[in-house]
């Protein structure tokens, strides 16, 4: 896990362009213009006084004037050069050392300190920004140790869903068939009874069979990455449709597509998402021919999809459940399958960065699913 640096400030506007450095010099150079011309004005007012001969006493009270003048002015620009040397070094440049600091950890250099010793109120703000700096890289390293965690354990537990189902395949395969055989061979000198177990040791082989190449089908989604492009979202319910035909025209069913745009992903696997959503609507059909829409649109960086159909519906109450697998709402003699489908469609939106859920507020009867995907061109958002 990495956090990006921050996108560059946005600039101030107007007045406040100005750095407060540069306020202060413009100022500064205003006060210290006006201060010597009012050096040089009041001098010279003196100066033509003393040239008109006053008498002695008043002479001498101008000269003390002027003393008093001269002192008051080197006090007042001794103190303006103090008060400038002052805000440079106690407050601009501490100003500029933290936001030279800030820079750094914005520009992702997150364990660069934030410290100014002075003057007071900026070294507490300094110390409470760093406080906060340290805080939230230490929560960050702990979700991001924690996310590895995840991925690993995840990872293993699909590797190990992966083993398990492939290493199944071969000893179920022998008790399938070598049950077949017995009965095949053997057929003519058992009982009934005998039969009929043999019958349901061949039918639970097979069923476990099919849970196997599901699971099988589950784990290899995100663990075989596939390849990911611009895929044409309505070339790939095409496909699904093309694949879907037989049971499409036997149902009797209408399936209808809307505009679908372009996005990013695996085409093999959204082929199969639009197929598992669609077979779901034929299988789960009510009393009226099924009629099936697929359509999308534009929601910021995404395009929602959503597939909905007239068939018997689902409760709301199970919007959540329908998605485990191996989950189902019904037994498998009246509506076949092993509960896969939705988890598979799940787990491909997910792997694409979208979501997938039961719109439980759709109008009218049967169900509708809503997944989001990724629009092309937008992945880098
Ligand atoms: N379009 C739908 N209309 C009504 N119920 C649905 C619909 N889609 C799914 N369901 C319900 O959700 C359950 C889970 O669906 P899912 O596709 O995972 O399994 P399945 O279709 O029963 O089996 P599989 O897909 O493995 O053949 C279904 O058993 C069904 O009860
Ligand atoms: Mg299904």
């Amino acid at each position: 896990m990495s956090i990006h640096p921050l996108p560059p400030p946005k600039a101030p506007t107007g007045l406040g362009r100005l750095p407060v450095a540069r306020w202060f010099l413009l100022i500064g150079a205003l006060a210290g213009g006006a201060f010597a011309a009012g050096v040089v004005v009041i001098l010279a007012l003196l100066a033509q006084i003393v040239a008109l001969n006053p008498r002695d006493d008043v002479a001498a009270q101008l000269g003390r004037l002027h003393a008093a003048l001269i002192v008051v002015f080197a006090v007042l620009f001794g103190c303006g050069i103090g008060l400038a040397v002052i805000l440079r070094y106690a407050v601009l440049k501490p100003i500029e050392q933290l936001g030279a600091q800030v820079r750094a950890v914005a520009g992702g250099d997150f364990d660069h300190a934030l410290h100014v010793d002075r003057p007071a109120e900026l070294a507490e703000l300094s110390s409470h920004v760093d406080s906060m700096r340290r805080r939230i890289v230490l929560a960050w390293r702990a979700a991001s140790d924690q996310a590895d965690e995840l991925r690993r354990s995840n990872g293993e537990l699909e590797q190990f869903a992966y083993v398990a189902s492939h290493d199944l395949q071969e000893p179920l395969r022998k008790v399938a068939s070598f049950t077949q055989m017995l009965e095949q061979r053997y057929g003519s000198q058992l009982d009934e009874r005998a039969k009929q177990y043999i019958h349901y040791a061949v039918d639970g082989a097979k069923r476990m069979q099919l849970l196997i190449n599901d699971l099988l089908d589950f784990s290899r989604v995100g663990r075989v990455t596939g390849d990911r492009s611009v895929v044409d979202s309505g070339a790939a319910l095409e496909t699904a449709l093309e694949n879907l035909s037989a049971t499409i025209a036997d149902a009797e069913a209408t399936v209808t597509g809307g505009e679908l745009p372009e996005v990013v992903g695996n085409r093999l696997q959204l082929t199969q998402l639009f197929q598992n959503l669609i077979e779901n609507a034929l299988k789960f059909r009510s009393d009226e021919a099924p009629v099936v829409r697929v359509e999308a649109r534009r929601d910021d960086g995404f395009w929602e999809f959503s597939c909905s159909d007239n068939g018997i519906g689902v409760e709301p109450k199970y919007a959540d459940r329908i998605f485990l697998i191996f989950q189902r709402l019904h037994p498998r003699d009246v509506y076949p399958g092993t509960g896969i489908g939705l988890a598979l469609c799940r787990k491909i939106v997910e792997y694409h960065g979208g979501q997938l859920w039961l719109d439980g507020d759709a109008e009218g009867p049967g169900a509708t699913f809503r997944w989001t995907l990724p629009a092309a061109g937008d992945d880098d958002d």
